[in-house]
């Protein structure tokens, strides 16, 4: 059986990309990372990938005269590299219709909040200066809106007296990374399911 081709756009750290390919090594996730496409030239993203090693582009923003140009330049990239599924893990551009047309229902993200709180920057910043007791990470499908798209799944974390922006991204982003992957494998296995804004799980 073939495997799901992933692309995973990245902009900086890429832990969540790290807790991807770790979970291919261990037999967890039944997918191919083809492509490591960043906006940012020393993003440690495209290192990781670079060290395996798997195809990294970095595609220079400045280079294009607009957001559209940008993007159809990335999906070039995708498509030469047979992508089915596109990934963002921490991937810092607003998309366009001319990268969610040809890749519709086929581009996921994962967000440190608890949708639809907190969308955008800053999403753990955010829920300690409102006050909340629990937030969490939220991976959905990706649409036009910014962090909106049909919810996969949210895991839930508490918000703990004298959390810092620090530690609450760090008990979020421990979680990110369990999430992530077991969620691509439903992808992977033709489990997930989008009517509209909801997602069902199918056996
Ligand atoms: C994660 O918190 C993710 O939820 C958000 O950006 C961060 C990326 O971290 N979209 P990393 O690059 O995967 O380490």
């Amino acid at each position: 059986m073939s495997r799901l081709m992933l692309g995973v756009l990245a902009s900086g750290r890429g832990s969540n990309l790290q807790a991807i390919l770790d979970a291919i090594r261990h037999g967890q996730l039944r997918a191919e990372v083809g492509v490591v496409i960043s906006n940012h030239k020393e993003a440690e993203a495209l290192a990781r990938a670079r060290s395996l090693p798997i195809p990294d582009v970095f595609i220079d923003p400045s280079l294009y005269a607009s957001r559209s140009d940008y993007d159809a330049a990335l999906v070039q990239v995708l498509k030469a590299h047979q992508v089915e599924l596109v990934v963002l893990a921490g991937y810092m551009r607003l998309l366009t219709p001319a990268l969610i047309g040809p890749y519709r229902n086929r581009i996921i993200n994962i967000h440190p909040s608890l949708l639809p709180a907190f969308p955008g920057l800053h999403a753990q910043a955010q829920a300690l200066a409102y006050g909340v007791k629990v937030s969490g990470c939220t991976v959905h499908f990706v649409d036009e809106e910014v962090d909106h798209g049909p919810i996969v799944a949210q895991t839930a974390v508490p918000v703990l007296e004298g959390d810092t922006e620090e530690s609450l991204s760090a008990r979020i982003l421990e979680q990110e990374h369990r999430l992530f992957p077991c969620m691509l494998q439903l992808y992977a296995d033709g489990k997930l399911r989008i009517e509209g804004r909801k997602v069902s799980i199918h056996e």
